[in-house]
């Protein structure tokens, strides 16, 4: 098997937007792609598709069901039923269909800030206000604020963008949340999309628990938008699904054009199909990989950064860091990016009430976290 990371060098020729994105001194720690290689088998398998000249339309692919509920199985415990699994292009194309299946332009959409960038750039694209209740930090994490939640569903919101685990902290949401949430959703008729792209990249085995997974009131209320682009670093191969599992939800579901499916890729369809069946050992190595960058990063802040709030993530590769102590602007990826070379995500892009945080994707070499935390700390008051 090849090298799991590779130097920067090579990595620095990949063709993605993390790599073109800024210039070539620019160490790119921003967009939420993993520097490791990706599983043999799914190597094997687009080699093979290649070499056969297998490159035309996606068609019928129950193999990606089957994986699916067999990733489900063993990793959640929990069962899909394979009949209520569809595809789509990738999360964000999924999620902008059921929203437009389901909403109305005007009608308000929860979220909790601060979240994913894309969160807001769909809501936009499908004309849906935003109905923000923000998470609640502590020391430790952030987490849901379930009466705040309920507000906006007393308020009359009807649609709940749920991010689980949620993005850019690496907060995986524990089975009381999701269950009260389910709870509320069937009271006050609110739709739960649960974006749940993250959840294989959870550490800790049964931590994670699948919104469709948690009760009754959950399947009558919610459809699951997942892939393996994230987990498996696949996100150019372009497929992804979502899964139901109720009659309610399915009906309402049905609505999502067909075209979706014919819309993903063949290359993305059977690459997430042997991910979910085959790469089980393959994803134990990336968490382990990113529970060691975790580790070396929460060391690197509290040996280097005193004073800069940051929660300890649960999953994943994505940090969230508050830089306020270290007044380094308005707008402080910005001028860490000019002066320092270092590129981070704009904390105003997961949210407008963050110009003072940055989000680092630490799936990357030791070294590039060392130099990410160094870009930071050059900002410190000389003591
Ligand atoms: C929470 C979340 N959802 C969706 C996506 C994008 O998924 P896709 O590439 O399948 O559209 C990301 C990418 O970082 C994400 O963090």
């Amino acid at each position: 098997m090849s090298e799991f990371l590779r130097p920067l060098a090579e990595l620095r020729l990949r063709h993605s937007s993390k790599w073109r994105r800024y210039a070539p001194d620019v160490l790119p720690m921003h967009v939420a792609e993993m520097d490791y290689e990706i599983a043999p088998q799914i190597q094997e398998l687009l080699i093979d598709f290649i070499q056969r000249s297998d490159l035309g339309y996606l068609g019928p692919i129950p193999e990606v069901a089957d994986a699916f509920v067999g990733f489900a199985e063993r990793h959640w415990g929990w069962t899909p039923d394979p009949k209520q699994i569809r595809i789509a292009t990738d999360v964000s194309v999924g999620t902008v269909e059921i929203l437009r299946a389901l909403t109305k332009p005007g009608d308000r959409v929860l979220i909790n800030s601060p979240v994913y960038a894309a969160f807001y750039v769909w809501l936009k694209e499908v004309g849906c206000q935003i109905a923000d209740v923000p998470l609640i930090p502590d020391l430790e994490t952030w987490r849901l604020d379930i009466a705040g939640i309920e507000k906006a569903f007393q308020d009359g919101v009807k649609f709940y963008l749920l991010c689980s685990p949620h993005n850019p902290m690496g907060r995986v949401h524990e089975r009381h949340e999701l269950e009260a949430i389910a709870e509320l959703a069937l009271k006050y008729g609110v739709v739960v999309i649960s974006d749940e792209i993250h959840a294989p990249l959870t550490y800790e085995a049964g931590a994670f628990v699948p919104y469709l997974g948690v009760s009754d009131a959950a399947r009558e209320t919610g459809v699951v938008v997942t892939a393996a682009s994230k987990s498996f670093n696949l996100a150019g191969l372009k497929a992804s699904i979502f899964v139901t599992q109720s009659a309610t939800m399915a009906s309402r579901i049905a609505q999502v054009p067909p075209d979706t499916h014919w819309r993903s890729s063949i290359l993305g369809g059977f690459a997430m199909a042997c991910a979910f069946r085959e790469c089980d050992d393959w994803l134990t190595q990336a968490n382990a990989a990113n529970r060691a960058n975790r580790d070396l990063l929460t060391k690197l802040v509290s040996e280097r950064l005193p004073g800069v709030p940051y929660w300890v993530a649960q999953g994943g590769y994505l940090a969230w860091l508050d830089l306020s102590s270290l007044n380094i602007g308005d707008n402080p990826a910005a001028r860490i990016l000019e002066e320092q070379r270092v590129s981070l995500v704009p904390g105003t892009d997961l949210g407008a009430d963050y110009p003072q945080y940055v989000r680092i994707n630490f799936a990357a070499s030791a070294e590039a976290i060392e130099r990410t935390v160094e870009a930071i700390a050059s900002y410190l008051p000389a003591s």
